[in-house]
């Protein structure tokens, strides 16, 4: 299996990145997760999105993938603290997300690593393969603004202004591949944006 990570891909620090998101659990309804449905968020890293979003899935599972394994660890602990018992860590790579999941989803969620993917054709054949049918693949990326202009707690921050993606460029890098086709354009005010795939 690959496990090379994508670049500008780093776990962000959870003081600024709560600041960023203050309402994770609002954020992922906004992205249309609802209880029952399954969820593998790909590049969950520690688990900001993915913890909340298995406590709106439940009683569904939510696999939180990631290639890094001490984010996994720092994971599974937080989800064993807080009793959230349908939160399942797979240690996996989003080129081939659908070899390491045991079921498909309902929701494909890649967020805030788009921006740093080399193969977008082969990682988006990925999570439409791990779709169950009717099912979303959303892509939530820093809005493609200078990073000098997205400040949190005093400092620029996301990724390198030149690797960013407009929506056009997520759209054209998503659409038409394995059939998807865009359902929802979501603003995340300040600094991000989302958009809902369907097959
Ligand atoms: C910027 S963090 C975002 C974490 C989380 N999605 C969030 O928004 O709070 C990106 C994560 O993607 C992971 N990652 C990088 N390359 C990957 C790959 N090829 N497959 C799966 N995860 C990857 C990194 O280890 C990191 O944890």
């Amino acid at each position: 299996m690959t496990v090379e990570s994508f670049e500008h891909t780093g776990q962000p620090d959870w003081d600024w990145w709560g600041r960023l998101w203050p309402a994770p659990g609002e954020t992922l309804r906004d992205l249309g997760v609802e209880a029952g449905d399954s969820v593998a968020e790909v590049g969950c890293g520690n688990g900001y999105f993915a913890l909340p979003a298995a406590r709106i899935a439940a009683p569904a599972p939510v696999y939180a993938v990631d290639v890094d394994e001490s984010l996994l660890a720092e994971l599974e602990t937080l989800a064993d603290r807080q009793g959230v018992e349908t939160l399942h860590p797979v240690r996996g790579d989003a080129r081939s997300l659908g070899d390491v999941l045991p079921e498909p989803v309902d929701r494909v969620i890649l967020a805030n690593a788009f921006h740093g993917v080399d193969d977008r054709g082969r990682v988006v054949r990925a999570a439409a393969e791990a779709l169950a049918p009717g099912g979303q693949f959303v892509v939530v990326n820093w809005a493609a603004r200078p990073r000098a202009e997205t400040t949190v707690l005093g400092e620029p921050r996301g990724p390198p202004t030149d690797c960013r993606l407009s929506p056009d460029e997520t759209r054209a890098a998503v659409e038409g591949v394995a059939g998807f086709t865009e359902r929802a354009h979501v603003s995340l005010p300040p600094y991000h944006y989302a958009l809902r795939f369907e097959r």
